[in-house]
């Protein structure tokens, strides 16, 4: 059976008070609509068509290419809303309409949602939910059967109407002949003068066939985002439902509430995270880790027994039992072996370091081949940029970098080479030799006494 999904993006949401359209507002670092996309490609469905609006062309360019997209000129109501995807409507199967402004629901739930309305054998079902405070949104008024009988929108209710606390979650399953065939009849004679998508669902039943309620009792899930605060709620909402995912799974948070984990991020078991870390993309990180307290890891894989404080890591890779930071800085491209210590304020870009080598301390290591066992001393510098290029600097195993040596790309230092500190590195260092490149030391006697400023 064909599943497709419509997904209403085309509103302005004015009380975001924002330059952006709303569904890129970001929750949990992804904008809204991504989270909407990901659970719909997520459940069964096999295509998804957003319809667009308001910022048109910026939403647009924010997706994924493969997913369609339809423009709604005009914003005449949600039921105009679907109407304009209404060629990638088919004859068959099902079609999910869903909001873009909705990040919180799963592709469980969708799934379920679909399952129930094929079981029920409905032209139409509605997701719904029952709310302390169901002001604003649209009421269930159930028929003798406890099915549907129609959607209520706020404004065109009557005072006994408005105690209802059942509402719309304005997310749909449609068998997509019923939703094709209904479409065409909606009006827009209402409060608002807008094309009601809930009308369509009356529509249904006047041609015959039945409307099933699908009711949730996680309020969360559909909550929509129409305000900064509700921005907020949802942002929460997210992170508690990640974060406990996670310690389900065996992991440490120690404040989960400070600790932000983006949805695709996979942590192993006994893996420890302080507060104020944030990790996100495509990361994976292994067992028994210690994640210290205000580090950043973007797109980066961590094999287990790897500590990190204080750090910022992206789209890089580190080994077993290494320790990097606090304050270091992996730039993308950095892969760090196992057994390495990568010290505070060091910086490593683009480079691949050996098992068991060290930078413990102040060091910028770019464009780099490192090996293993080297030592690369307090204030070293790989001088990779000539002004024009960037050129490699190769340092095999047991290499020796004294402190405050530049190594000035492109250059080699061989096996078991050794650079005496403060030099300035040109010419390749063959193996097992110590390369000196400072001026000799003079010692002037007598000189402070002389110029009058003995102290004691
Ligand atoms: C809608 C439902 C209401 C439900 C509520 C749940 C209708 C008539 N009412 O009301 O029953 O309780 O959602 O949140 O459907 N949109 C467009 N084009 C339009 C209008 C809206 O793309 O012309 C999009 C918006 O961007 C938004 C979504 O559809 O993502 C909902 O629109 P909104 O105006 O917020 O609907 P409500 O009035 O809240
Ligand atoms: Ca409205």
């Amino acid at each position: 059976m064909k599943l497709k999904a419509i997904i209403l993006a085309a509103g302005e949401g004015k009380r975001m008070k924002s330059r952006l359209p709303k569904v890129l507002h970001r929750v949990n670092g992804q904008p809204m609509l991504e989270h909407v996309i990901e659970a719909a490609e997520g459940s069964n469905v096999s295509e998804c068509i957003v319809v667009v609006g308001h910022g048109a062309d910026t939403v647009r360019e924010s997706i994924p290419p493969h997913i369609k997209t339809v423009l709604q000129q005009e914003q005449l109501g949600t039921g105009h809303a679907v109407m304009m995807a209404y060629d990638h409507i088919d004859e068959e199967g099902l079609v999910l309409v869903l909001y873009g402004d909705g990040p919180l629901i799963t592709e469980a739930t969708l799934n379920d949602l679909m399952n129930y309305h094929i079981e029920g054998k409905y032209g139409a079902t509605v997701l719904t939910t029952e709310l302390e405070n169901p002001h604003g949104y649209g009421r269930i008024l159930r028929n003798e059967d406890n099915e549907l009988d129609r959607i209520v929108e706020e404004k065109d209710t009557s005072s006994e109407e408005k105690l209802i606390k059942e509402v719309n979650s304005g997310i749909y399953c449609f068998a997509a002949k019923a939703l094709k065939e209904a479409l065409p009849k909606l009006q827009n004679n209402n409060a608002q003068k807008e094309y009601y998508l809930t009308d369509v669902l009356s529509i249904i039943k006047e041609l015959g066939q039945r409307s099933g309620i699908f009711k949730i009792s996680d309020y969360e899930e559909i909550m929509a985002v129409n305000s900064r605060e509700q921005l907020a709620e949802v942002e929460e909402i997210m992170r508690r439902r990640i974060n406990k995912r996670h310690m389900i799974k065996g992991v440490t948070l120690i404040n989960p509430d400070h600790t932000y984990i983006g949805k695709g991020v996979i942590i192993g078991q006994d893996t420890i995270i302080y507060p104020g870390t944030i990790i996100t993309g495509k990361t994976t990180i292994g067992n028994d880790c210690i994640i210290g307290q205000n580090c950043k890891i973007e797109d980066s894989t961590l094999a287990n027994n790897v500590t990190v404080e204080g750090s910022t890591i992206i789209s890089s890779s580190i080994d077993e039992y290494t320790s990097i930071g606090p304050y270091a800085y992996l730039r993308p491209g950095s892969q760090i072996g196992k057994h390495v210590k990568i010290g505070d304020f060091v910086e490593v870009k683009n480079s691949s370091i050996g098992d068991y080598s060290k930078a413990s301390h102040l060091a910028y290591i770019g464009d780099a081949e490192v090996g293993k066992h080297v030592n690369i001393g307090c204030g070293v510098v790989f001088v990779n940029y000539d002004g024009k290029n960037k050129n490699k600097t190769v340092v095999e195993d047991y290499g020796f970098i004294g402190s405050n040596a530049n190594l000035v790309a492109p250059v080699i230092v061989r096996e078991n080479g050794y650079v005496a500190s403060g030099s300035t590195i040109t010419k390749e260092v063959p193996r097992g030799t110590l390369a000196v490149a400072r001026s000799k030391q003079e010692n002037k006697e007598g000189w402070v006494e002389r110029k009058g400023l003995l102290k004691k």
